[in-house]
């Protein structure tokens, strides 16, 4: 059957609500109130066609999984359409203004990748990405930290070649790099994570899907190369079953390893975000309005009473805050035994508790500065566990992430003992520019870190060691308090 856009349009209350996805129409009246996401969002977009918001959110396939085949009502004459119901061109680019590099050619270094997506993204998608907790006081941090390190170059060595080939977990990386997990790829480009996927294998560097990339981790992996490594970051589920039968998947899918992330129990206050889903909500929305005036006065998610929710805090919904170190075991056992990696240990303790409970690496981060404002960067976790738990550094691997934007602050964490670093927003901003935008981030980087390790006087990863830096002033400010080793003793790892 061929509907018009009128025909839909009639169906936009609790009563009786059909949608439009991908051209085709949905009744998802009785699927409303069990919508994982929530009753609100699809009572905003109730009668209309959102393609557009649904797509960067859903992994392919979730439609077939959610819906019984009677629920696709027939398709949408797309021509008679209103204009704003038309799905909108991907991606949507801004018209050029201010001084930001606006072609791929002109970016030189990654904060000009970050000013080209400020210019080229949707707000929601810019929004998405670059929010971070509170007063973002800790995102800055992660940057300003690497400016309070020196570099103590060693001169007069035969620095002709340079070799950066390293291993994590004892996979082949080109580059002391990899790619760190984040949400909705698609916000920014069609492919979304597909790119990351793709240019991850083409750079020969590890990349970490997201539990909640907006493309499906069994898709991207079946478009892995030969010797690709691909490793999984798992938010466990509240319901655990769920996690397990994702992390069975996960490892008949070819993931290397699982990484648990731990420091998003609850999602961080992140006011861009949930700023610019109030731009959207002010909108004068009667369709909204027609809804919730449907639901009567009990609604129970009246927007005009409700803070507005975030992507970030939408997307973090099912998180189980009840998470502690001895479920460890149990994901490693859900996965089949494959290698685990913790991701957000912000403190010596508990890198010494996730080594103790068989973490085979660790990622200290504060998530790019998203969730604790006033957490250490990463740079200061790794001078804490120097100073009261150095044998975490010879039990497990340990990686860093958040702020990291040059060559040369990789090479401050190296010589400070970490392995790899992540890098988040660079890599996703890039995504304005599709798979060559990918390219170029991790261009940038090699070239930066081959440059900067002759200037240091290395020739290869190893010979990047402590006494290249100096981060006496970092040091100063480290926690000082008493300090008691959680752990006695640490299984080797390694
Ligand atoms: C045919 C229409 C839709 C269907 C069948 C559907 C189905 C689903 C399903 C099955 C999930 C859970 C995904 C998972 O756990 O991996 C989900 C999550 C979500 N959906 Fe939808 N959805 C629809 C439309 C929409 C629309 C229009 C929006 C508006 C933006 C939306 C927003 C969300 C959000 C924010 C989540 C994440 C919730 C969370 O993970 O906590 N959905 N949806
Ligand atoms: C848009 C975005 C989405 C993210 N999504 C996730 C996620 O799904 N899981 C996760 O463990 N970390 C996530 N992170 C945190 C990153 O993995 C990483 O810790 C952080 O981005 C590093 O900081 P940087 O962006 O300054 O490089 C996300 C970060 C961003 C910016």
């Amino acid at each position: 059957m061929v509907l018009t856009g009128a025909d839909v349009a009639a169906h936009s209350t609790r009563e009786s609500l059909w949608m439009i996805i991908h051209g085709k129409v949905y009744d998802l009246t009785e699927f409303c109130s069990s919508h994982p996401g929530g009753e609100r969002v699809l009572l905003k977009y109730a009668g209309k066609d959102a393609t557009e918001e649904y797509d960067p959110i859903h992994p392919p396939g979730t439609i077939e999984e959610a819906l019984t085949p009677d629920k696709h009502l027939g398709d949408v004459d797309l021509s008679t359409l209103a204009a704003e119901q038309k799905p909108a061109e991907q991606p949507a680019a801004k018209a050029p203004s201010g001084d930001a590099p606006l072609t791929l050619g002109a970016c030189l270094n990654l904060d000009d990748i970050e000013r080209a997506a400020e210019k080229l993204l949707k707000p929601k998608a810019w929004a998405y990405y670059r929010s971070a907790a509170d007063d973002e006081k800790t995102h800055d941090w992660n940057r300003a930290s690497f400016y309070s390190v020196r570099l103590r170059p060693r001169v007069m060595r035969d620095v002709t070649h340079v070799d950066l080939t390293t291993t994590l977990l004892g996979c082949k990386s080109s580059l002391p790099i990899f790619v760190s997990p984040a949400a909705m790829g698609r916000l920014a480009h069609p492919d979304g994570e597909k790119c990351l996927a793709r240019v991850a294998a083409t750079q020969e560097i590890p990349y970490m899907v997201s539990a909640n990339a907006s493309v499906g981790f069994e898709e991207l992996a079946a478009l892995a190369q030969p010797g690709q490594t691909l490793f999984y970051q798992l938010y466990v589920n509240r319901d655990r079953q769920k996690s397990e039968d994702i992390l069975k998947r996960v490892a008949k899918a070819g993931y290397k390893a699982i990484c648990v992330t731990v420091d998003a129990p609850v999602a961080g206050k992140r006011e861009r975000d949930e700023r610019a889903k109030l731009d959207e909500d002010a909108a004068t929305d009667p369709n909204m309005q027609k809804a919730v005036k449907s639901a009567g006065p009990d609604a129970p998610d009246a927007p005009q009473d409700e803070p507005s929710q975030g992507i970030a805090q939408a997307l973090g919904s099912y998180v189980d805050a009840t998470l502690s170190w001895t479920d460890l075991a149990w994901v490693r056992r859900a996965s089949g035994g494959l290698p685990l990696i913790v991701k957000g240990i912000q403190t010596a303790e508990d890198a010494a508790l996730a080594a103790h409970h068989g973490a085979n690496a660790i990622i200290l981060s504060n998530h790019g500065g998203r969730q604790c404002e006033g957490a250490p960067s990463s740079l200061e976790t790794l001078l804490e566990i120097r100073k009261f738990e150095p044998r975490v550094l010879d039990k497990v691997e340990v990686w860093c992430d958040g702020g990291f934007r040059r060559g040369t602050d990789v090479l401050k964490a190296l010589a400070l003992g970490a392995r790899a670093i992540g890098i988040g927003r660079p890599f996703m901003y890039s995504l304005a520019f599709g798979d060559a935008g990918v390219s170029k981030v991790a261009t940038i980087l090699r070239d930066e870190l081959a440059q900067n390790t002759r200037l240091l006087g290395a020739t290869k990863l190893s010979e990047v060691v402590p006494a290249m830096v100096n981060a006496r002033e970092l040091e100063d400010n480290l926690y000082d308090g008493p300090y008691e080793s959680p752990v006695k003793t640490i299984l080797a790892r390694l």
